[in-house]
């Protein structure tokens, strides 16, 4: 079991770390089945380390039947044979330390599978038994209970109750599921669940793990009565303000997350808590993050801001006001597993909810290549921002999302319970292109991938990238490289006076332009550190540079 912590960067660490998300089913494969896992991305975790990432976060590789690509846990101490073994998880952690790297690993403790041994219990027990209490089980509505105790939906689609049908062939109440049926809720009042989960944050920190990613972290409390609530599951989120959503952003999350940073606090080498949690507006997420809570929490109010000046810099101050409020680093992210690839996302001309991709029916496809200028352009805006900043697997490629997935190939849950089957995340989860010339693009030996890569990936490909100036990869690497030189992490930000649709401000020594108009602009004379495009004179339209302030 791995003991050794990597060499301290800084006492808290977490505050202006770049952490790096690997997506393990789609990083690199060893074992040849077309699925990633953990030896795969320990090979190539110098991949991660020449990038000049400080830690990694893996989304989760524990046992699970795979509905919700592994976000249906089926047992949090353990390793799915698709991905590996327990050893396996502790030579990438090891490696990852040798490396300098700090792991963090996903926690889920919304919901479990269905197929975990503590739902089993609960259903194996019986009516009115203890085990059924881990969960949430409610009588059905209606003369014969035939109807859902409340009418709330799923986040993918159709109703978020099921109902079980007893030992003796009766049919029996319903459960909760806020996201597929093969995902019932934990009931977090019970004082049995939050001791399962000190457990589990204790079995990974001993072996090693750095912090933790807390999954659906405004979701754990639900109001007892749970009342009727109308919802549109496809939403954007501007209803998850309220203090009393039935099941959003309540408050009674807050002494859970107390437990946890406690169980944090008493580890060595500084342990980090995240927190995935929709929550708006941001001074209402910045609760996550008291200094008794978690460390930090995805800054979702920035992913979600279109390419829009005003909009950029008003969500920026935001998100420094609102965290700094409360002693905490804001946090700045572009993309994950969950949303399409910034540069698309930046270039559709209607924006789209969260969770929804684009597919072969959409009509707003945007072009690849400006969309890839813009999303370099925004890289550089992320980059320079004080905090920590989150990147995820294949955006330092440049990677498109990937559009022509073929209906018979796609995966997401989301896709199979909307009846006109919405396009859901597989589009930003395909697997990653190492070697422009081999299987799978350096993927997996055998050539085999869970979801079909694009033929045009072998231009995106690490091989092709690496060295080459003016390449994303290498963009990624000054950028990260000048962050730390200038320590833009531990920086303030002024802004500067700028004409319209050009956002200028200073960090640090660094002062950087960002051009979101639709003509070149002038640029200022001065050194250029990093540009997301070739400049000389003038700044391009959808150009991000940086110079010495
Ligand atoms: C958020 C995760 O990022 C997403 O992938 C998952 O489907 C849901 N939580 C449910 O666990």
């Amino acid at each position: 079991m791995p003991t050794q912590t990597p060499a301290p960067m800084s006492p808290e660490w977490w505050r202006t770390a770049v952490i790096y998300q690997v997506y393990p089913r789609s990083f690199a494969d060893a074992s040849g089945d077309g699925v990633g896992d953990l030896p795969g991305v320990t090979s190539r975790l110098d991949h991660l380390a020449e990038l000049g990432v400080d830690a990694v976060w893996l989304s989760p590789f524990y046992r699970s039947p795979q509905n919700d690509a592994g976000y249906d846990v089926s047992d949090y101490c353990d390793v799915d044979p698709l991905f590996g073994t327990l050893a396996d998880a502790d030579a990438l952690i090891a490696r990852a330390h040798e490396l300098g790297l700090r792991v963090i690993v996903d926690v889920v403790p919304n919901h479990s599978s269905s197929e975990h041994r503590w739902f089993q219990e609960a259903l194996a027990a019986g009516p009115g038994a203890a085990e059924r209490d881990r969960y949430i089980f409610r009588a059905g509505r209606g003369p014969d209970g035939a109807e859902p105790p409340n009418n709330w939906l799923s986040m993918f689609g159709g109703p978020a109750w099921t109902r079980i049908t007893e030992a003796d062939g009766t049919p029996g109440p319903w459960y909760l599921h806020l996201f597929d049926a093969t995902q019932p809720d934990f009931d977090w009042t019970n004082p049995w669940v939050a001791d399962r989960f000190d457990e589990v944050l204790r079995f990974w920190f001993d072996r090693g793990a750095d912090g933790f990613r807390i999954d659906v972290a405004h979701g754990l409390a639900k109001a007892t009565s749970l009342p009727d609530y109308e919802v549109d599951p496809l939403r954007t989120g501007g209803e998850w303000a309220s203090d009393d959503h039935p099941y959003w952003g309540r408050n009674e999350v807050h002494e859970i997350w107390r437990r946890w940073r406690a169980i944090a606090d008493s580890y060595d080498g500084d342990r980090a808590l995240v927190a995935e949690a929709w929550v708006t507006p941001l001074s209402k997420m910045a609760r996550w993050v008291r200094h008794d809570e978690l460390h930090q929490a995805f800054n979702f109010g920035y992913l979600m801001t279109p390419w829009d000046a005003i909009e950029l810099r008003a969500v920026i101050d935001e998100s420094l006001a609102a965290f700094e409020g409360v002693g905490a680093p804001s946090t700045w992210v572009l993309s994950n597993h969950d949303t399409i690839r910034h540069p698309f996302r930046l270039s559709v001309k209607e924006p789209l909810p969260h969770n929804i991709g684009i597919g072969p029916k959409s009509a707003d496809r945007p072009d690849e290549a400006p969309a890839l200028a813009r999303g370099r352009a925004a890289t550089l805006v992320m980059l320079a921002l004080p905090g920590s900043a989150y990147v995820y697997q294949g955006e330092e490629l440049g990677l498109p999302e990937a559009i022509d997935i073929p209906d018979d190939a796609r995966q997401d849950p989301t896709f199979f319970r909307t009846p006109e089957g919405v396009y859901g995340r597989d589009g930003c989860r395909v697997p990653l292109p190492w070697e422009a010339d081999a299987p799978a693009f350096g993927f997996s030996p055998t050539g085999a991938s869970w979801l079909p890569q694009p033929a045009s990936w072998a231009e995106y490909a690490a091989s092709a990238q690496v060295g080459v100036e003016g390449s994303t990869l290498e963009m990624y690497k000054s950028a990260l490289r000048l962050r730390r030189e200038h320590a833009l992490g531990e920086g303030r930000i002024t802004w500067n006076e700028s004409i319209e649709d050009v956002l200028d401000f200073t960090v640090g020594d660094v002062r950087v332009l960002v051009n979101l108009s639709d003509e070149e602009v002038p640029l200022p004379g001065s050194d250029v550190l990093l540009a997301s495009a070739p400049v000389s004179g003038t700044l391009p339209h959808d150009t991000t540079v940086w110079l010495r302030a």
